[in-house]
C-alpha cells in the first residue's frame, strides 16, 4: 500500500463493512479490523515513520482524515443500531394493558371481607344501607344508652378492654359489640332507619372459637310499625340468600339482652354430611345470632318517642358465619396471616359478590 488511491479503496471497503454490520458485535469487529491495535489503518499509520518526508506529507493527513471519517461512520452506525435494538425491544416487550389480568394473581380477599361484602349485597337488596362507627367508644354509646345500667352485671359478660382513665375519671373502651352504632344512628338520622353495621369488636378472650378482636354485623330497623314478624322475615330471607338454600328452618329461643325486649337467639337447622355442615334443614340446631325488639329505653335514650317509633335489631358474628359457610375450623387462623391459609380460604379479588351470578 503506497498511495492515496489505495487509501480510497480501503475507505470504500471499510465503509461498506460498517454499513453492512447487522448488530453492535459485527460493528465492533469492523472497528477492530480497521482501527484496533493491529487494525489495517493503525498499521498504515505506524508505517508513516518509515516514509520519506514528502511521502509522509501526503500520507499523514490522508490517513488521519481516513481515521476521522471511519470513526464518525462507526459512531453513526452504532447509534443507528442502538436505536433499532431499542425499537425492537419496545415492540417485543410491549405490555398490552387491554389484556385481562392473569388468573394467578397473588393477593386474595380474606373470608371475613368476603362475608362482609356478601352481607352488604344481601341487605342492600332489602333496602338497608351500611353504617359504621368508631372502634374506641365511650361508656355511653357502648353501655349506658343501650340500657346497661351502671354496675349492671351484663357489663361484665362482655370481657371489656378498658382504656386508661381520663382526667375526669371516665374510661373509653374498645367497643365490645357493634350495637353502639345503633345509638349513633338513632341520634343522628330521622326514622325510618334500615342499617347494617359491619365492623371490628373486642373482648378479652382467646381459644379455638374466640379471638380478642373479631367481627360483627349489626342490623337495625326503626319505623312506626316494625314488628317481630318483620324481624323473622328479614332474618329468614338473609339465611336463604347467604347459605344459598331454599330450605330454611329457624327457631327463636327467648333470651336476655339489655337493649331488646323481647329478646331472642336465633338457631338455624342443619345436618351433617361427613365433615361438612349443610345449613338450612336438618334435625340439629346451630345458634347464629341474637335479636329482639329494640327496648323502649334505648329508643328514649336516643331522643325518640317509643310510643311513636319501634323497631328490631340483631347482631351476629361475621367470622363465625365465614367459618360455617367456608369450613375453616379454627378462628385464630383468621388472624395469623399465613399465606398458605390465605391462598386456600381467600377469594379472587376480581369476583365481586352479587345476587345475580352468585355470592361466591
Ligand atoms: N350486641 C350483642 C352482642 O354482642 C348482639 C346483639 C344481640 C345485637 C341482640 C343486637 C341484638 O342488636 O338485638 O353480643
Amino acid at each position: 500500500m503506497s498511495g492515496t488511491e489505495d487509501i480510497r479503496a480501503l475507505e470504500a471497503e471499510l465503509s461498506a463493512a460498517i454499513a453492512a454490520a447487522a448488530d453492535e458485535a459485527a460493528l465492533e469487529a469492523v472497528r477492530v479490523e480497521a482501527l484496533g491495535k493491529k487494525g489495517r489503518v493503525s498499521l498504515l499509520m505506524r508505517g508513516l515513520g518509515a516514509m520519506s518526508p514528502e511521502e509522509r506529507q501526503t500520507m499523514g493527513p490522508a490517513l488521519n482524515g481516513l481515521k476521522d471519517r471511519l470513526n464518525a461512520a462507526l459512531a453513526e452506525r452504532k447509534q443507528a443500531l442502538e436505536q433499532a435494538a431499542l425499537s425492537a425491544a419496545l415492540a417485543a416487550e410491549r405490555a398490552d394493558v387491554t389484556l385481562p389480568p392473569r388468573p394467578e394473581a397473588m393477593g386474595s380477599i380474606h373470608p371475613v371481607t368476603q362475608v362482609m361484602e356478601e352481607l352488604a349485597v344481601i341487605f342492600s337488596d332489602m333496602g338497608f344501607t351500611v353504617a359504621e362507627g368508631p372502634d374506641i367508644e365511650d361508656d355511653f354509646h357502648n353501655f349506658t344508652a343501650l340500657n346497661f345500667p351502671p354496675g349492671h352485671p351484663a357489663r361484665d359478660t362482655q370481657d371489656t378492654f378498658f382504656m386508661q382513665p381520663r382526667a375526669d375519671g371516665s374510661q373509653m373502651v374498645l367497643r365490645t359489640h357493634t350495637s353502639p352504632v345503633q345509638i349513633r344512628t338513632m341520634m343522628s338520622v330521622k326514622p325510618p332507619i334500615r342499617i347494617i353495621v359491619p365492623g371490628r369488636v373486642y373482648r378479652c378472650d382467646w381459644d379455638q372459637t374466640h379471638t380478642p378482636m373479631f367481627h360483627q354485623v349489626e342490623g337495625l330497623v326503626i319505623d312506626r310499625a316494625a314488628h317481630m314478624g318483620h324481624l323473622k322475615g328479614v332474618l329468614m330471607d338473609f339465611i336463604a340468600a347467604f347459605f344459598e338454600t331454599d330450605e330454611v328452618r329457624v327457631r327463636f329461643r327467648p333470651h336476655y339482652f339489655p337493649f331488646t325486649e323481647p329478646s331472642a337467639e336465633m338457631d338455624v337447622g342443619y345436618s351433617r354430611d361427613g365433615e361438612t355442615l349443610k345449613i338450612g334443614a336438618g334435625d340439629s340446631w346451630l345458634e347464629i345470632l341474637g335479636c329482639g325488639m329494640v327496648h323502649p329505653n334505648v329508643i328514649r335514650n336516643c331522643g325518640l318517642d317509643p310510643d311513636v317509633y319501634q323497631g328490631f335489631a340483631w347482631g351476629m358474628g361475621v367470622d363465625r358465619l365465614a367459618m360455617l359457610k367456608y369450613g375453616a375450623p379454627d378462628l385464630r387462623d383468621f388472624f395469623a396471616n399465613d399465606v398458605r391459609w390465605l391462598a386456600h380460604y381467600g377469594f379472587s379479588p376480581l369476583l365481586q359478590a352479587n345476587l345475580a351470578t352468585g355470592l361466591s
